[in-house]
């Protein structure tokens, strides 16, 4: 199975991807993340790309097109994968076609996670990582079971992004609205969207995208 999760900063991408991965044994392909790990590499791009995603701006498209080319030929894609925060702009999704045509793929579906901004401001300044294991959590909302340590792996260590904060928060919304809400029609006029309701708790929506799935 091939997707695409489509939604805002904070609309729970991440969250929903990771139930997806353990249930359909496909990896997750956060473009956020890779980028990540291409700071903490030093390399060529992530210095590139540190300054941009530090301000809420988004990366050149021949950067994550590269990026997400050169990944989705790797073994452990063979069988599916989530693109999580890919394709953002209208040439990112036009690139992505064109990438499938040639590599003889299919996307099956783009899951659309529909959260209001004042959901999304509040679950962006509440969340925070473990530094070990990368497990997700918010202050309210998902709170590790022992405040000291991570329920995963039993780390003290968390560390929150330097792009969760209320000034970069509103200049990536505004980069969502501008460059990636025309996604939506993008793909609806394909018949590939299906709308997901993101307001409800994390695992009704999991049990919501769950269900679009199993009827692909
Ligand atoms: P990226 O890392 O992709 O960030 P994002 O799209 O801003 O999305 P987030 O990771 O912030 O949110 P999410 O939807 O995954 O939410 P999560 O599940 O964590 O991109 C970062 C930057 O990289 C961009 O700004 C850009 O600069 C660059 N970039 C990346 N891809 C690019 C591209 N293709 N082109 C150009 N530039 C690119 O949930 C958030 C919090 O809410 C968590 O704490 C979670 O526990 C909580 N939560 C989740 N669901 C619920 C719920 N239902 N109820 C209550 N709390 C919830």
């Amino acid at each position: 199975m091939r997707l695409i999760l489509l939604g805002p900063p904070g609309a729970g991408k991440g969250t929903q991807a990771k139930f997806i991965v353990d249930r359909h044994a496909i990896p997750q392909l956060s473009t956020g993340d890779m980028l990540r790990a291409a700071i903490a590499a030093e390399t060529k791009i992530g210095l590139r790309a540190k300054k941009l995603m530090d301000a809420g701006k988004l990366v050149s498209d021949d950067v994550v097109i590269g990026i997400v080319s050169e990944r989705i030929d790797q073994e452990d894609c063979s069988k599916g994968f989530i693109l999580d925060g890919f394709p953002r702009t209208l040439q990112q999704a036009d690139a992505l076609g064109d990438m499938f045509e040639e590599k003889g793929l299919k996307l099956d579906c783009v899951v659309e996670l529909q959260v209001d901004d004042d959901a999304l401001v509040e679950r962006i300044a509440g969340r925070f990582t473990c530094s070990n294991c990368g497990e997700g959590y918010h202050d309210k909302f998902k709170a590790p079971k022992n405040p000291e340590s991570c329920d995963r792996c039993g780390s003290s260590e968390f560390t929150r992004r330097a792009d969760d904060n209320e000034e970069t928060m509103r200049t990536r919304l505004r980069a969502y609205y501008k460059e990636t809400a025309p996604l939506v029609g993008y793909y609806y006029a394909k018949g590939q969207l299906k709308g997901v309701d993101g307001m409800g708790s994390i695992s009704k929506i999991s049990a919501d995208v769950e269900d679009v799935l199993r009827k692909l």
